[in-house]
């Protein structure tokens, strides 16, 4: 076939023409734990499901080819994703991470990387000269960066992040999940590693736990493959179906989910009753302009802050279209209190001054029809 596909051919064909023998169209579901030999010496590429297994390869690859990678990996969950990356690195060493990331992710380095020797430097990555300053202490080995942030949607300036990485001889990780593949392309951009919580926006339906690393260079997908066998934290064959069906109808999906939350942001601009509203794709935001230039869209996740934090738990629990849930990224439209769900195992003083408050709350912008949506704020705000 001439030239290279573009993203929306490659998802809606994840998985097809792998099956030589029966042509299915959809992978099979290879739900074995091992794989019988040939002969002694001899192997069909496949020994054990820990190692590989044909599901997840057609995930691992389709990934991979979409986002530029040399390979991927995928992990029973995203932060499983981020502990495999945190097996990059020695004690002694530092990361230098985003402040306002996933709470999950900030506990893993917290709670996990910390006390294993390995120091997070927490910093607002949107902020290129702060990131600067970070890299020049000494034992800086990797920066890891979520943009758009979770919950603030602040956005990074990821080639500028990138070159500075370089200078330093760091590894660049982004968290991709947000925007995905679709919305913004970090290996493209500079980076070494693309992290993802495959739980979002690839499976799309809010039915599977997942986690993905793709890699810029064969080098370091084999490293990270050896980590996923040696440690075994994979992704099982029908979790890997699953994310492989999502991964089909991403693109539509995240065109619908971004107009809505374009709607659903400046109708919320407009309620008397809202003091403040986070969204790249809004005039005031302080760094929508990254977007503009290098991403094809604002995302779909967006926050606010209401004007009576007294009204917050009538809010969460007269939604009727919104369901009050942790998680983003599937079809339905959920609605999150960051500061004591997602967020809960930040530092009181950090979740201060970061802005994650009691008047703070989360929505992840489903494909309803944008007015159901607005409708069912209106009389809770
Ligand atoms: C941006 C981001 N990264 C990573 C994770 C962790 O992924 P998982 O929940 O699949 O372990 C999450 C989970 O919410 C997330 O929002």
């Amino acid at each position: 076939m001439a030239g290279k596909q573009s993203i929306e051919t490659q998802l809606a064909q994840a998985g097809t023409r792998w099956d030589k023998q029966a042509g299915a169209i959809s992978m099979p579901i290879f739900q074995t734990a091992t794989f019988a030999h040939p002969a002694l010496g001899q192997s069909t590429g496949f020994d054990y499901s820990r190692t590989s297994n044909p599901t997840r390869a057609a995930l691992e690859s389709a990934l991979a080819a979409v986002e530029g990678g040399a390979g991927a990996s995928f992990f029973g969950s995203g932060l499983a994703a981020v502990d495999a990356l945190v097996r990059l690195l020695s004690p002694g060493d530092r990361v230098v991470v985003t402040e306002d990331l996933y709470g999950g992710t900030y506990r893993l380095f917290n709670q996990v990387a910390k006390p294993a020797g390995i120091t997070p430097v927490f910093v607002d990555t949107s902020d290129t000269d702060a990131v600067a300053q970070a890299l020049a202490q000494d034992g800086v080995k990797m920066l890891f960066v979520e943009s758009p942030t979770n919950p603030l949607l602040k956005i990074a300036d990821i080639p500028a992040l990138a070159q500075l990485a370089d200078d330093h001889d760091v590894l660049f990780v982004v968290d991709n999940t947000f925007l995905t593949a679709v919305g913004q392309r970090p290996i493209e951009m500079g980076a070494d590693l693309v992290l993802y919580s495959a739980s979002k926006y690839l499976a799309g339906h809010n039915d599977v736990v997942a986690g993905a690393l793709v890699a810029q260079t064969t080098e370091l997908a084999e490293r990270i493959a050896f980590i996923q066998n040696a440690v075994g934290a994979i992704l099982g064959p029908m979790d890997s179906w699953l994310v492989l069906r999502g991964l089909k109808t991403l693109a539509l999906r995240l065109e619908r989910q971004a107009a809505n939350a374009q709607l659903l942001a400046d109708w919320l601009t407009k309620q008397a009753n809202v003091k403040k509203v986070y969204y790249p794709g809004l005039p005031d935001h302080p760094q929508g302009d990254r977007l503009r230039d290098h991403a094809c869209g604002y995302g779909a996740m967006l926050a606010f802050e209401v004007e009576h934090p007294d009204r917050v738990a009538r809010l969460l629990e007269g939604v009727k279209v919104f369901l009050f849930a942790e998680s983003l990224g599937g079809v339905e439209s959920l609605i999150t209190y960051p500061l004591v769900q997602t967020h809960a195992d930040m530092d009181p003083a950090l979740l201060d001054r970061l802005g994650i408050n009691n008047r703070l709350l989360r929505v992840s912008v489903g494909i309803e029809h944008a007015q159901d949506l607005m409708a069912d704020l209106e009389p809770l705000l």
